[in-house]
């Protein structure tokens, strides 16, 4: 088979890791490029370019989404692979690049050799993936799949009040395409795990078989603003205290259930934010993920009730919507099988896992075969500057993507 002796090119693949890592760059070897910020555009101006230079022929659709398609010899439907190259405020430099990047190199490995696929490679760049700015998470994928439509999307207000619509016009990624214009073949995804399962197993390669569902919401919680000093305790209504008790409860519920059932506040915004006032008003992200959506949907019944109780309590009126709702996915397990066959013919050491964190691929899925590869994370540490994954570990996954694409690109 063509191309059984092809090998990425770390140094390559390194430097331009390094080189998006500037843009937005903050301490600690992080980045911070939210979604549709100058520095977003900054970075999606250098992939667009370097996109260009391996002769990517790159498209831009209506939500942002930046595809760049390598010809194939027979045509027919593309195999994808991308990622997103937003960030959260304080992001690692890994996290969606690698795989934006990678399939970048897996392009430059292809030219270099002459190695013409049957059918075309695509290289994704998602828009908003992170939702740290805009509700929900993987926005220009899930408008790619057809999960949310175009209109909504551009009209969501972000945490700073700026539209979706608005940003995509101003830094000039308001494209003209349909989104969802290309249908893959398959899309695979290669991510940093995020998590400490590969570096606690020693196990270089997940091949990713399923994502847990996801529950966000935003909590408003409105009381009475008094004073600290003279307000007996029976009388107050006050948000701060439900805000640190829903942190409380969210804490208990997830350790209570056990099992897959994480549960995190993110976010709490008091008003007026002051030593000696009680505070009037407070809002309060929530974020559920569980594997089972039956579990999850009793997170969300066990937390509806705890809200209802605390109000009463409280005196205070507190009202949640959500911000983001996805079950839970089940990957391709073909490809998966795939991945797990490349990486061990390279001698990796593989193991099947779960996602924990929320993934382009996870939208994908709903439009093609899809599965994800994982690659270490050092301390099972992410949304953190501190984000790392060694060398070695990159290339070993950029490998497995070269030789998952080539396998399902039939070469
Ligand atoms: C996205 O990174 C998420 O899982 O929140
Ligand atoms: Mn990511
Ligand atoms: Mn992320």
């Amino acid at each position: 088979m063509p191309g059984h002796d092809l090998a990425i090119d770390i140094d390559r693949l390194r430097g331009r890791l390094d080189r998006l890592a500037e843009i937005g760059a903050i301490d600690g070897g992080g980045c911070c490029r939210l979604a549709l910020s100058d520095d977003d555009r900054r970075g999606r101006d250098l992939v667009v370019g370097w996109m260009r230079e391996l002769g990517l022929d790159v498209g831009i659709d209506a939500i942002g989404n930046i595809v760049g398609l390598r010809a194939g010899g027979t045509g027919g439907a593309p195999v994808m692979t991308g990622s997103h190259i937003d960030t959260v405020r304080t992001g690692g430099r890994y996290d969606g690049n690698l795989g934006v990047l990678a399939g970048l190199e897996v392009v430059e490995v292809l030219n270099t050799a002459g190695i013409e696929t049957e059918r075309p490679i695509a290289v994704a760049v998602f828009t908003n993936e992170e939702g740290a700015r805009f509700a929900p998470d993987m926005m220009g994928s899930l408008v790619y799949a057809g999960g949310l439509d175009l209109d909504t999307a551009l009209a969501t207000e972000g945490i700073d009040g700026a539209t979706v619509g608005d940003e995509l016009r101003r830094i000039g990624y308001a494209g003209d395409l349909a989104p969802g214009h290309i249908r893959p073949h398959a899309f695979v995804e290669l991510h940093i795990e995020q998590g400490p399962i590969l570096e606690a197993e020693g196990v270089t390669i997940g091949a990713v078989e399923n994502l847990q569902g996801i529950s966000w919401q935003e909590v408003r919680i409105t009381g009475q603003s008094n004073h600290a000093g003279t307000t007996p305790m029976r009388l107050r209504h006050d948000a701060g205290y439900c805000a640190t008790a829903i942190g409380q409860f969210v804490r208990e519920l997830a350790a209570g259930m056990g099992g897959d059932q994480v549960g995190t506040v993110g976010a709490i915004d008091l008003h007026p934010n002051l030593i000696n006032v009680i505070a009037a008003s407070a809002k309060v992200t929530v974020d559920l993920r569980n594997t089972d959506e039956a579990k999850l949907q009793e997170a969300e019944r066990r937390f509806a009730e705890f809200l209802d109780e605390l109000a009463e309590r409280e005196g205070a009126a507190i009202s949640s919507r959500s911000l983001a709702r996805f079950e839970p996915v089940t990957f391709d397990a073909g490809i998966a099988d795939t991945i797990t066959g490349v990486a061990q013919a390279l001698g990796h050491s593989t193991r099947r896992m779960t996602s924990g964190a929320g993934h382009d691929a996870q939208m994908m899925a709903r439009l093609c075969p899809t599965a994800m590869i994982f690659t270490p994370s050092v301390g099972g540490i992410s949304h953190n500057p501190a984000e790392h994954t060694e060398p070695a570990d990159l290339a070993a996954g950029a490998n497995v993507l070269l030789r998952t694409l080539l396998a399902l690109a039939r070469p």
